[in-house]
């Protein structure tokens, strides 16, 4: 595998150990302000000054009962359509005992919402539906909503290139096609500004129910994951330079907004999970080793169920629909995100260590005795999934990454908030807003390479459509994927080519990039022009 390539000027070489060694601790938990006078820097986004401690692990409060996500309630009476408004606004919430209130930006259909989840409300849907959903920004920054996953027209999906200024408003209109039942995903796409918005609160969670659902009877849970990074006074914290190199992991990883809720399961259920974190990789898994089912992906149902699954790896954006079952017995289980070594970059040659495993949620099964609501036999086929099969030329998307040591360390290396020195580049060049990247033709079904020639993982996204995973290629080594399935997110691992087949329906300019958002922010995006 290829090394690491830093730019190093001699400067640079010499500084670069030394805040190799300090990130370590303030990765650790050991706070920035030591690797800030160590390293020398100034400038740089939130490391010019000392920064408060982080808030302690245990500073929220776990164990509470799983709340429900907020539904966005339908505003129309016809029949077939959804009608709603969402107001991006800043909302307090209480969250440190002794600290003033924490300040999210979040999604609501009225006035802020200062009590339960900081998720935007879920928007329940049907295939069929035509959907209206009016936005005004009430943040001081532009914004925009991009509908994850979801095929909707390429001027309807909150592009960068459409922003909604502060004040503005804006309806999105788009039809939901048939087929497109599955669990999707709401977040701001602005340029530049969607790493912050999304930690600030701004993603939401959508449904799209097909008219026949063969799951449609078992109980449904949702989980919507996602991480905060919290000063001990109980401010969100501004992104380090290390959050913008490998993505930003909170302290705290909450489920429906709660750290650790507890889940009482009485019969077999069907979970839908999303990882809305910006840059953690959810390795889902119980303490206990136990199995489930998957049953769905980003773009929903498998063709059949995936009986025996004991991990699933979720990506940043990427979605899943599992079957948990009540079990025989009363028993107990931690819902874990395990240990997963993403190889993040420390500022010199090599890695940090991995993500260390956190806990999800706690888990209760008390199976009811009735005998009809557990242990429950999936249908042997969900739905019909038709491959697709690549006629045209490929298209490879290589992610590949430099940092120039030099030009961190200069003073003032920041613009707008993020640092100099670090590109996270598609095809060779950052993000560009006046340049398409790639173009494809209409109705064209293609195979796409995506080849991350990157030391750390990528989750490569594109927008639009759903796509199969084709292949993977790793050393040589070929292993064709055996699961067919909808997906808008994949990951890729250092090295790693991933050959998708992919199609687009509607013309217009999409975005595709890295769902690590900081490296989105950075430019690890580009522009696929549709003819
Ligand atoms: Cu979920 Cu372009 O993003
Ligand atoms: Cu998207
Ligand atoms: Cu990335």
């Amino acid at each position: 595998m290829k090394r690491r390539t830093f730019l190093s000027g001699a400067l640079g070489a010499a500084t670069a150990s030394l805040f190799a060694r300090a990130s370590r601790a303030a990765e650790a938990g050991d706070g920035m302000s030591s690797m800030q006078e160590m390293s020398g820097m100034s400038g740089m986004a939130g490391m010019g000054h000392p920064q408060p401690a982080l808030a302690a692990a245990d500073a929220l409060a776990a164990g509470a009962p799983l709340s429900g996500l907020r539904t966005l309630a339908n505003e129309s009476r016809e029949a077939g359509v959804f009608r709603a408004t969402l107001i991006a606004q800043p909302a307090a919430h209480a969250l440190l005992a002794g600290q003033p209130a924490t300040t999210f930006w979040q999604y609501d259909a009225n006035a802020a919402n200062n009590d339960g989840p900081v998720i935007g409300p879920l928007i329940d849907v049907r295939e069929g539906d035509r959907v209206e959903i009016r936005l005004i920004n009430r943040l001081a920054q532009p914004t925009t909503i991009h509908w994850h996953g979801l095929p909707v027209p390429a001027d309807q999906d909150g592009n960068p290139a459409n922003p909604i200024l502060p004040g503005a408003e804006h309806i999105y209109r788009f039809t939901l096609p048939k087929g497109s039942a599955g669990t999707y995903w709401y977040h701001p796409h602005p340029h530049m500004h969607t790493a912050e918005q999304v930690f600030r609160g701004l993603a939401g969670p959508i449904i799209v129910r097909a008219a026949a659902d063969p799951l449609a009877a078992w109980p449904e849970r949702h989980l919507f994951v996602t991480d905060l990074k919290l000063f001990a006074d109980g401010t969100i914290a501004a992104n380090s330079m290390m959050d913008w190199m490998n993505g930003r992991e909170g302290q705290f990883v909450l489920v429906n907004g709660a750290r650790e809720p507890r889940i009482d399961i009485v019969r077999d259920e069907r979970w839908r999970v999303w990882n809305g974190c910006n840059a953690r990789y959810l390795l889902l898994a119980f303490d206990d080793g136990r199995a489930f089912a998957q049953v769905g992906t980003d773009g929903g149902l498998l063709g059949t169920p995936r009986e025996g699954v004991t991990s699933l790896l979720l990506a940043p954006g990427e979605r899943a629909e599992l079957i948990v079952r009540a079990g025989q017995g009363a028993s107990a289980a931690r819902l874990l995100a395990a240990q997963y070594d993403r190889r993040k970059m420390a500022m010199t040659h090599g890695s940090l260590p991995p993500t260390p495993t956190a806990t999800l949620a706690q888990v209760q099964f008390a199976p009811r005795s009735d005998g009809e609501s557990v242990n429950k036999a999936l249908p042997a086929q969900l739905r019909p999934i038709a491959p697709l099969t690549p006629s045209n030329a490929a298209k490879t998307v290589v992610f590949s990454e430099a940092m120039d040591m030099h030009a961190m360390h200069q003073p003032g290396a920041s613009k707008r908030g993020m640092p100099q020195g670090m590109q996270f580049m598609i095809n060779g060049a950052s993000y560009d807003p006046a340049r398409i990247t790639l173009t494809s033709r209409r109705n064209a079904v293609e195979q796409w390479t995506i080849a991350n020639q990157t030391d750390m993982d990528h989750p490569f996204h594109l927008h639009g459509t759903q796509f199969q995973i084709l292949a993977r290629e790793s050393e040589g080594r070929r292993v064709d994927e055996a699961l067919l399935a909808w997906r808008d997110t994949v990951n890729v691992k250092p090295g790693e080519s991933v050959h998708i087949a992919t199609i687009q329906r509607e013309t217009g300019d999409r975005m595709f990039h890295c769902h690590i958002l900081e490296h989105e922010d950075l430019g690890m995006m580009g522009t696929l022009r549709v003819t």
